[in-house]
């Protein structure tokens, strides 16, 4: 008793205050969506420029709102990138929207705790139904059943371990000692995240075979067939066969139909990284890259990457849950009480506590509609193909790799340029248009090439955007010119 003194309690915010600051901050935020474009996309500070001004101890009192609001503003705000601003082309665009930001607001008001039903029935409900939801949107089989977690590197992990348990049974009781080695095939154009989970399974790099791909980065079906052969002649297991649809440097797409044909002969786990281009699977006239996902034995794909959903929503579908459930499921004593009711979303993967993410993905289908949905992916994926044709009827660039989706991928090659200079335009290029505040793209390697790559998935770009941007692109290539064969800045 007389360790903790007089009785006292916190006391949070009062209703009043808070209702007050709310109303300050959705005005902020609904001003801020507005002025968006008055933000430079890439905030122009320096390592360290943030965590420097952030000097304040932290007081014995506590402080307003007023007070921590001010230093969002003043020191929080110029050091953020603006993945909403319509400039936003790098990576993959990470698009939020409107009914999801309310989603996510009324997720954080709520604030449920997902992991078994009891712990939030309407939580453990809804993010079936909107997985059914979205399962029916992209024309997938109704045995699909989905659960949502941060991310594709989560999900991607959690169905290759799921894999790994159907390999190796006793795995979950002995572990990995003594067992023959495994292995995962991807393609040599598949994500890191393959390889992270490659080593956080105990495979290493070297279990994670990486599969040559065609002159159009698709993961060739030969050389697939051949690693699968070789590896059972020397007594190493295949575990999964991992296929991207819409790989990340060049949104490529690997033939699943017939790697799901391979992978059924020879009886691997199939997966399919679809956390980009899943979406694309709205529109009908796209469904042709996705012949065959529905012989995958789980598929990944992430709204928060390209479904005007904010982040992190990202979507794990299987064929068949059991195969999760026999992997992860473990209900400790405190949780065996209530936990025969329903399902219990904390046996699909690692995590036990689970925000409430279908909200906001449920706020994003409802509001905009299955019309709406397809109507925003199209309109991607239109402005990318005019991109794409501008490329095309330049001299003096070059596309680099098809377009089915909404990425472009290109780089200057200009006039008599060596290979080198090439590289060197295209870095200083893509450093001037970044630095213009107006616009932001990243860059990557295709066979040893330094390319740019333009990513359309903001609910807010719109074709004048992407006008500018190839605008700004040509001006920035103008002003490098090469003199006595090295380049220099006008
Ligand atoms: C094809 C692909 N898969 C997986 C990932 C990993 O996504 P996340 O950031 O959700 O882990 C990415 C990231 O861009 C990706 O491009």
């Amino acid at each position: 008793m007389e360790l903790f003194g007089q009785s006292e309690t916190l006391d949070d915010m009062s209703v009043e205050d808070f209702r007050s600051a709310a109303h300050h901050l959705i005005e902020w935020i609904s001003n801020y969506q507005e002025e968006i474009e008055t933000f430079p996309v890439l905030p122009q500070v320096e390592p360290g420029d943030i965590s420097s001004k952030c000097v304040n101890a932290l007081t014995v009192e506590g402080e307003s709102y007023q007070e921590i609001f001010q230093d969002f503003e003043s020191i929080i705000l110029p050091g953020i990138t603006h993945w909403n601003h319509p400039g936003f082309f790098a990576y993959f665009a990470d698009g939020g929207s409107a009914p999801g930001l309310l989603g996510e607001m009324l997720s954080a008001a709520l604030n449920v705790n997902v992991m078994l039903w009891k712990t939030s029935p309407a939580g453990t409900e809804l993010e079936e139904v909107t997985l059914d939801m979205l399962r029916s949107l992209v024309g997938l089989p109704t045995e699909f059943f989905g659960v949502i977690n941060d991310s594709a590197s989560s999900s991607s992990l959690y169905a290759l371990a799921a894999a790994r348990n159907k390999a190796f049974p006793e795995i979950g009781r002995f572990g990995m000692f003594g067992l023959p080695k495994g292995r995962i095939y991807t393609s040599e154009q598949s994500h890191s995240s393959i390889d992270k989970a490659g080593i956080t399974l105990g495979f290493g790099t070297d279990g994670v075979c990486k599969v040559e791909v065609d002159s159009q980065y698709r993961m060739s079906q030969n050389a697939l067939r051949r690693s699968i052969e070789e590896d059972l002649e020397a007594g190493v297991v295949p575990v999964a066969v991992v296929a991207t649809i819409g790989t990340t440097s060049s949104s490529s797409i690997d033939p699943v139909n017939e790697i799901a044909q391979i992978s059924r002969e020879y009886d691997i786990w199939l997966h399919v990284d679809a956390a980009y281009g899943g979406p694309a699977a709205i529109l009908n006239e796209l469904r042709p890259y996705f012949t065959g996902w529905e012989k995958a034995d789980s598929i990944v794909m992430n709204p928060h990457k390209w479904l005007f959903t904010p982040v992190d929503c990202s979507v794990l579908y299987c064929q068949n849950r059991e195969e999760f459930s026999r992997a992860f499921s473990i209900i400790p004593e405190y949780l065996q009480g209530g936990s025969d009711q329903g399902t219990n979303l904390m046996d699909y993967g690692v995590s036990l506590g689970r925000r409430f993410r279908s909200l906001k993905l449920w706020f994003v289908l409802r509001y905009f509609g299955k019309q709406g949905l397809a109507r925003g992916i199209r309109g991607h994926c239109k402005m990318a193909s005019d991109f794409s044709s501008w490329v095309v009827a330049h001299p003096e660039w070059e596309l680099v790799a098809p377009t089915p989706f909404s990425t472009v991928v290109f780089r200057y090659i200009g006039k008599d340029l060596s290979p080198e200079q090439q590289d060197s335009c295209n870095s200083q290029i893509l450093e001037r248009v970044n630095r213009t505040g107006e616009m932001f793209i990243s860059d990557t390697r295709l066979d040893g090439k330094v390319v740019l790559r333009l990513c359309i998935g903001n609910i807010q770009s719109k074709e004048h955007h992407i006008q500018n941007a190839w605008n700004l692109l040509q001006k920035s290539s103008m002003q490098i010119t090469v003199r006595n064969g090295s380049l220099s800045k006008l």
